[in-house]
């Protein structure tokens, strides 16, 4: 059974999802630049692409449901801190710490967590790394902050996630146990694919330093 807003609640969700729109909007801003700088002037472009998405509000109440709360507004702002999300897809592995490094630094912005899924993988096999940031949407005179997820990935590792997100949706989280257990298999096999594609980059750095 679907758990939906109750109508009144439901209105007053659809305008905060305003504010997160705009917040996400502020941060994609900033990270076009941060793009737009490294594409046109330096040598090395760490980001492959930007996606965001903003969390359906469906998807919102089965999240409060199925953290025991009641399906509110107030408990949506509350405890769901990833109805804005943005996913920075990288080329290797290491340039997630470097970017990471450089958000963390971002001004106008703060950082409320960080969860680093790539040297600690979860038990699914899961990698990329997250950080939770705050940032401030100044309208009709207040200033109201607003979080927004923030997943770094690399190409494969994005591969994977989404690969296991429709295997988790379609045995409604129980995959059965061949199947994760060869989701792990893969992971770790990408993991080790990123590893060795970096170090043919790094090799062919050398070459042409070498020059
Ligand atoms: P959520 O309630 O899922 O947001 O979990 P959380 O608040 O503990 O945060 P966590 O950092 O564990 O994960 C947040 C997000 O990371 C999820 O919404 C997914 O997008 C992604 N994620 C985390 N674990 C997995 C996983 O095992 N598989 C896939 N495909 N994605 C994952
Ligand atoms: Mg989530």
């Amino acid at each position: 059974m679907p758990v939906l807003f109750p109508v009144e609640e439901f209105a007053k969700l659809k305008k905060k999802m305003r504010v997160y729109e705009w917040g996400q909007k502020i941060l994609l801003t900033k990270l076009d630049i941060m793009y737009e700088d490294f594409k046109n002037f330096h040598s090395n472009n760490p980001i492959e692409n930007i996606r965001s998405r903003i969390k359906a509000p469906e998807s919102v109440a089965q999240k409060l449901h199925s953290l025991s709360f009641e399906i509110t507004a107030d408990n949506a702002q509350k405890h769901i801190k990833d109805i804005a999300g943005v996913r920075i897809i990288c080329t290797f592995a290491k340039d997630i710490y470097f970017l990471a490094g450089i958000i963390r630094e971002m001004p106008h912005t703060k950082v409320l967590g960080e969860k680093d899924y790539v040297s600690n993988p979860k038990p699914s096999g899961y990698r990329g790394y997250h950080i939770l940031l705050e940032i401030p949407v100044y309208y009709s005179g207040n200033i109201e902050s607003i979080p927004v997820e923030i997943q770094l990935r690399t190409a494969a590792m994005d591969f994977w996630a989404t690969l296991e997100h429709k295997a988790k949706y379609k045995y409604h989280e129980h995959v059965p146990a061949l199947l994760s257990d060869e989701l792990v298999f893969c992971a770790e096999k990408i993991a080790e694919l990123d590893s060795r594609m970096f170090k043919i980059h790094e090799t062919i750095l050398k070459l042409n330093e070498d020059k």
